[in-house]
């Protein structure tokens, strides 16, 4: 690589602008930490006239990236946009065949054209380095792909979702619904304002297990149709029951071998409030690792915000000034392998079930004989009427259970009259 690194910013929202920041103030850093001097000689933006975090040198601005990309000299260009296709992908792709180096915080691009686009830059012999698509600030890619490089890994679990993560611990802490903690976060920047969806049912922690899962495990990445359930249905009468049972909600993504199949899932799971995962709160991320001959291996800290997505990027521009043209996944395309995918049905846990029920006899043994029809067996009742309505809820936990006993027990529920409305289930992660 040249003495001098010519960059460009493809997107000047929360992080590129953050990004460019920090480039600027950095720079002198940058170049005592890797003897090159780099320069931003291409920003691009969709409407020119926006206000932006810092002032617009027009010289180097351009709203069609594809200019930047075709008509200056780049060694190094941030995909942050952040579509999972679309202009994002034919910016990375044209890049890429151009013979510039990409960097992304991209985690949906990654998670859906991740294969395709780690081949080409394979092909054409550059970097494609993604490590702030994953847990922001925490440098668990690299983690894998370096740090525990030779260890057999067997499963990679835990928090990758800050804004679900702050609803549950904000909803324990100040007694309100979900739908005013929601609220909040989008008031502080945590939750997007106009479409949340996406992290409240599990999408992004989703697409994060999946670039994990092939880093972990050399795998391409999956495309099943794995488990995947986010946080929207959480009342608060759950969390105050999790409270009174020592146990707290935490949405977990989850990725392991089980008898030499790929598992992967998103699902909210009851842990103990005396496990190092229950105790990980607010917009924390926290990745557990096992493997051989490490044992467990954990990583904590911030998984959103500019400041730490703009760590990981600078880490990877840095990764990519000092050392050889690397590989996205860690290894060749050519030796990643194709996992078979563990069965969702065989799934074992012990369940959480709240029912919303009429308080009428004959009620709290409907729905035991419907356990007790499946061989599920329970290990503790918790009822509570609710006399001015003539209603209850009773909260059944059951000994570990498969998913596809507790989906058929689920069918004859919807079908009790007794029942208002579909009951809430949760897993009760590493409990027998
Ligand atoms: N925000 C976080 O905390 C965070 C954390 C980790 C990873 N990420 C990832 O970082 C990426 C960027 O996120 P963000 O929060 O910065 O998004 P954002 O604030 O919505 O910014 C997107 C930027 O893309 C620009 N853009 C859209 N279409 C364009 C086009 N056709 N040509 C050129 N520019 C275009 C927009 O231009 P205008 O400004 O003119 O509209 C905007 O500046 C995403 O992949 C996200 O998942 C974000």
């Amino acid at each position: 690589m040249n003495k001098n690194i010519n960059i460009a910013i493809i997107g000047l929202g929360q992080i590129g602008c953050y990004l460019y920041n920090e480039l600027v103030k950095k720079n002198k850093e940058i170049e005592i930490k890797t003897g090159k001097k780099i320069k931003i000689v291409g920003i691009s933006a969709k409407n020119k006239n926006k206000k932006r975090k810092f002032n617009i040198n027009k010289k180097i601005f351009s709203s069609n990236p594809f200019d930047i990309i075709n008509n200056r000299k780049i060694d190094i260009l941030f995909e942050c946009i952040g579509l999972p296709d679309g202009i994002s992908k034919k910016i990375v792709e044209k890049a890429i065949v151009n013979k510039i180096h990409v960097i992304t915080p991209n985690k949906s691009l990654i998670a859906k054209h991740g294969d395709y686009l780690a081949k080409l830059a394979e092909d054409n012999n550059v970097n494609l380095e993604f490590e702030a698509s994953v847990a922001g600030g925490v440098p668990i890619l690299k983690t894998i792909k370096e740090g525990l490089v030779t260890n057999k890994i067997k499963k990679i679990y835990g928090i990758l979702n800050g804004t679900t993560n702050y609803i549950l611990t904000e909803m324990e802490n100040s007694n309100e619904s979900f739908q005013i903690v929601l609220k909040k976060a989008q008031a502080r920047g945590y939750a997007e304002p106009s479409n949340p969806k996406l992290d409240l049912n599990g999408f992004d922690a989703y697409s994060k297990v999946k670039i994990l899962s092939a880093l972990a495990f050399d795998n391409k990445i999956s495309k099943h149709n794995a488990l995947m359930e986010g946080i929207e249905n959480i009342e608060l009468k759950d969390i105050k029951i999790a409270k009174q049972l020592n146990l707290r909600i935490k949405l977990l993504g989850i990725s392991e071998i089980i008898n030499n199949r790929l598992f992967e899932a998103v699902h909210p799971c009851l842990v103990g409030n005396d496990t190092y995962i229950g105790n990980v709160n607010g917009v924390m991320n926290a990745i557990i690792i096992n493997g051989k001959p490490i044992g467990e291996s954990i990583l904590q800290g911030e998984g959103a915000g500019p400041g730490p997505t703009s760590s990981a990027l600078l880490s990877d521009l840095i990764s990519i000034v000092r050392n050889d043209v690397k590989k996205p996944f860690g290894i060749s395309y050519k030796n990643r392998k194709n996992i078979k995918y563990f069965d969702n049905k065989d799934y074992s846990n012990s369940l959480y079930l709240r029912f919303e029920v009429n308080d009428k006899p004959g009620v709290l043994s409907s729905i035991t004989n419907t356990f007790a029809k499946y061989k599920i067996s329970i290990k503790r009742i918790i009822q509570t009427p609710d006399k001015i309505n003539n209603k209850a809820t009773i909260v059944i936990i059951t000994h570990k259970t498969t998913e596809i006993n507790i989906k058929k027990c689920l069918s004859i529920f919807k079908k009790n009259k007794n029942i208002i409305k579909k009951p809430t289930l949760i897993r009760l992660y590493n409990y027998n």
